[in-house]
């Protein structure tokens, strides 16, 4: 076996590794023989050089085998899973898991936390009071039989490599390479034990994807790879050209998540989450058409359900379930401050990252892992793309407790809607399936 220093250097010269090279590597860094800054110039060289098919699939494998699989084989049915890229504003989980799970398709899923100007699944539920995201693998079984919906933190065991890798990607400038999403992602879904995975593929100013082309190749290796390790995968590529809802936050999103179960949610959430829904219940196994699945989601919100499902499963992770009925016990930030629109005419375009970015200087995000979290901070923006405005109208409302952030928050904000004189075309929700 080459050396860790050989292994690098045939990486920056554009070499192919082994599979069983691929294996060493991960295997020791995850045991702590090999320091970060090797893996960080490895990372590098991988960014730099790209990595063949058969690399990303043998590195997938490697990192979903590091450390403890989970095991969901007791639970009956297709177990779902359902995972986005990125984004903002996406508090599609908070919608869909307690949706497809009140239609009779168990929904397991590892999130993650909010990093950069993407918010994270995790923040958003520990913004309800009492949620715990940490769960024993047989109370997450358990859970999974009595109401079919589970959401938890990776636990320290599971995918180790991926863990530690994205940490250091994230400060190493090497987090947009396809490769090294596709290793992420598909071994995270892998070692958490679903049967079948939808992925939103999210595109546009937002995403980590900002083209078409990109994603799309994102898109394709990502359902090789998830198939290749056995794994039945559909990817929908969807807009991130602007925020997705009016939310930007953590209680913020979970309030608009709250709304869009009672059928009284955003459009573009509604229908993401309609047709995301859709393709779960099939995959599921519990609807034949993604028509007659969106019947039996609008049904389930209809009914009541789908809020519920909702309630009983914040409540079975230690959430105060009231907040279904009362989002007032949600935690909101003390200040409030309302940005207005500096001219009429039509909002024509976001810089969704832009957004982002001004939710975590109302201290709604972090900017590294340990940096401190302010649940209730955020921001409801009251404009999407395509409608009119009046100066001096109100653009969006700002939540931090501190009002000293407000002014580098709003300006960040401002710079971010484009107001402009001629009418959009309407953005594309769904860019391809
Ligand atoms: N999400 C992940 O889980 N991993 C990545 O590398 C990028 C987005």
């Amino acid at each position: 076996m080459k050396s860790i220093v050989e292994l690098i250097e045939a990486k920056r010269d554009g070499k192919e590794h082994a599979d069983e090279e691929i294996r060493h590597l991960i295997d020791v860094y995850v045991s702590g023989e090999m320091p970060d800054y090797q893996m960080a110039a490895w990372l590098m060289a991988a960014f730099l050089r790209g990595l063949s098919s058969v690399e990303t699939a043998a590195l997938t494998r490697a990192m979903a085998e590091s450390g403890r699989m989970v095991d969901l084989s007791s639970v009956p049915g297709v177990i779902l899973d359902k995972h986005s890229t990125g984004g903002v504003g996406d508090k599609t989980t908070l919608v869909l898991a307690p949706l497809v799970a009140s239609c009779g398709v168990p929904v397991a899923k590892m999130s993650g936390r909010g990093l950069g100007h993407t918010g994270g699944t995790l923040d958003k539920l520990e913004s309800i009071p009492g949620f715990s995201v940490t769960i024993e693998e047989s109370a997450l079984v358990q859970q999974l039989l009595d109401i079919g919906v589970v959401v938890t933190a990776q636990s320290a065991d599971v995918d180790p490599a991926d863990k530690k890798m994205y940490a250091l990607r994230d400060v190493t400038g090497t987090v947009r390479s396809i490769p090294l999403i596709v290793g992420s992602i598909i071994s995270k879904k892998v070692a958490g034990g679903a049967d079948a995975i939808v992925l939103d593929v999210k595109v546009g100013s937002g995403a980590f994807m900002k083209t078409e082309d990109e994603a799309r190749a994102l898109a394709h290796e990502l359902q090789r790879v998830g198939e290749l390790l056995g794994r039945t995968v559909q990817c929908v590529m969807t807009d991130m050209s602007q925020p997705l809802g009016l939310a930007v936050g953590n209680s913020v999103e979970v309030c608009e998540a709250i709304r869009t179960l009672k059928g009284e949610g955003p459009a573009d959430l509604t229908e993401l989450c309609l047709a995301l829904g859709a393709k779960m219940l099939v995959l599921g196994a519990v609807a034949t058409s993604e028509r007659d699945a969106r019947t039996m989601l609008l049904d389930s919100i209809a009914e009541g359900r789908a809020l519920a499902t909702f309630s009983a499963w914040v409540a079975a992770q230690g959430g105060d379930a009231d907040v279904a009925e009362n989002p007032d016990l949600l935690p909101l930030a003390e200040f409030a401050a309302v940005l207005t629109a500096p001219r009429s005419g039509y909002v024509v375009g976001f810089d969704a990252e832009g957004v982002g970015r001004s939710a975590m200087l109302l201290g709604a995000g972090r900017e590294t892992k340990e940096s401190p979290i302010d649940l209730g901070a955020g921001l409801v923006l009251e404009a999407k793309i395509g409608d009119t405005v009046v100066e001096g109208q109100p653009l969006a409302t700002l939540y931090a407790s501190d009002e000293g952030l407000f002014e580098a928050a709003k300006a960040r904000l401002l710079e971010s809607i484009v107001i402009g004189d001629d009418e959009p075309e309407a953005p594309v929700l769904f860019h391809e399936v």
